[in-house]
């Protein structure tokens, strides 16, 4: 069931249009592209098992070692969001998965890269472990156009060999440029600007932020998403965006991180609220594809809600009886509350989940494992970022959220 990348037609400038690429400055814009979301459910992990692995490497760089992940990955079901970017002069358009919990943009994973006068080789070699995926190749400096009028300098990887990637060309990273420290070798000191911090400081923006709309969606391929760089887009969202620092708490700090809460129960319901997770730090992320939460605020979260693992599907089942009396969870943060009601928490029913029963509903809460043994309370996964507006900015060290049309949609 499955999902191709409609090459969708790039993209839509949001403020003013920049008509001649040529024109010397270029007066800082915003800049917004289409995102497409694409799910593949036949793989043989399921999304949690990929959600897992990929924290397990993302936090070690890597090194978790194949008896702490559940086993070594051959194929992995996974909904991804991926925008079309041009590299080269004249450009070739690769799809490549937008991600904020890493920060190499590389292509050449499925399509091949084409060199062009613009493209410089380095003397360096690319290697990123992502867990779930993996990539080598070559650092090379390129062009690289982010919508039609506006390209930049970009150090991009083109792979020489990857798994873990297909259908796509490569990866966005735009999560905060100190990931990159220790992909290139030799000179793995060398910290690479994101795409966000090149457009910033070429002028092409006016401020080094990137902020993702995400929607929910029961259906596939579908073009929802818009990331915008520069500023906000204000028609994907609804009231004020309200921002919070990024944790200083590590590992999280070192992602979009935040230190948050969780509570189930709703303020008018018959029970009181439990609180699933006290104030702890965890991390924002647009590539991980489930709400996952420590240990011991995981089974909370179970015995509250009277969820059963289910072996078949590696996830939280309910009965449509328990999905009925389903409370709210609330994502607090900074005196603020994020509710995620109980259509929120549910995976999408009309898509089906591999190996799941028909009758049975599916929780997108997945147990972060006791491996992660590292002081890391949550990942707040594309159920949150579908539900809320995100916003990533660099320039201010901080993370912002509002709400949006999406919110509380009935759509699972
Ligand atoms: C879906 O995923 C499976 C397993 O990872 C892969 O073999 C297949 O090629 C993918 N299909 C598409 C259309 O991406
Ligand atoms: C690159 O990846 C391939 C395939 O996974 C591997 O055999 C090779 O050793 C890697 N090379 C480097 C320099 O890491
Ligand atoms: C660079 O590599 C050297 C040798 O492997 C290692 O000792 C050092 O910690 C690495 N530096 C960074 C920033 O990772």
């Amino acid at each position: 069931m499955l999902l191709v990348a409609a090459l969708a037609p790039l993209v839509v400038l949001a403020t003013t249009v920049v008509a001649d690429p040529n024109a010397i400055p270029n007066s800082p814009i915003s800049i917004s592209l289409p995102i497409t979301k694409q799910i593949n459910l036949t793989g043989t992990f399921h999304p949690s098992q990929r959600d897992q692995n990929r924290w397990m490497n993302l936090l070690t760089g890597g090194q978790a070692s194949t008896s702490e992940i559940t086993e070594v990955p051959l194929t992995y079901s996974i909904i991804a969001y991926s925008a079309n970017i041009g590299v080269g002069d004249p450009p070739t358009y690769y799809s490549l998965t937008v991600d904020t919990g890493s920060a190499n943009t590389w292509v050449g994973a499925n399509k091949p890269y084409s060199k062009t006068k613009t493209s410089v080789k380095t003397d360096d070699f690319l290697n990123v472990p992502y867990g779930t995926a993996s990539v080598n190749g070559t650092e090379y400096e390129e062009t690289v156009t982010i919508a039609p009028g506006v390209a930049i300098r970009q150090s991009i990887g083109v792979a020489s060999n990857s798994f873990g990637i297909y259908p796509f060309d490569g990866i966005l990273g735009i999560g905060p440029k100190y990931l990159t420290l220790d992909t290139l070798f030799p000179d793995n000191t060398s910290i690479i600007p994101t795409v966000t911090d090149n457009l910033y400081g070429q002028g092409k923006i006016e401020q080094n932020l990137v902020a993702v709309s995400f929607e929910p969606t029961a259906s596939e391929p579908v073009i929802d998403g818009e990331l915008t760089f520069g500023s906000t887009d204000s028609t994907k969202y609804t009231g004020d965006i309200t921002y919070f620092p990024i944790t200083k708490t590590l590992p999280s700090g070192r992602f979009w991180g935040v230190d948050a809460s969780f509570i189930y129960g709703n303020a008018q319901g018959k029970k009181a609220p439990v609180t699933i997770l006290d104030t702890t730090a965890g991390v924002i992320d647009t590539g991980t594809n489930q709400i996952g939460l420590g240990t011991d605020a995981y089974n909370r979260y179970v015995d509250a809600t009277g969820a059963v693992y289910d072996e078949n599907t590696g996830l939280l089942r309910i009965t449509p009886a328990q999905y009925e009396n389903l409370q709210s969870l609330f994502f607090g943060i900074g005196g603020r509350t994020y509710e995620l009601n109980a259509n929120a928490q549910i995976w999408p029913r009309t898509l089906g989940v591999p190996g799941g029963e028909k009758d049975s509903i599916y929780l997108v809460v997945f147990d972060l494992g006791s491996i992660i043994s590292l002081d890391l309370g949550f990942i707040a996964g594309q159920p949150f970022l579908e539900r809320y507006y995100s916003v990533f900015d660099t320039g201010n060290s901080r993370v912002g959220f509002a709400t949006t049309p999406f919110t509380y949609a009935d759509i699972n």
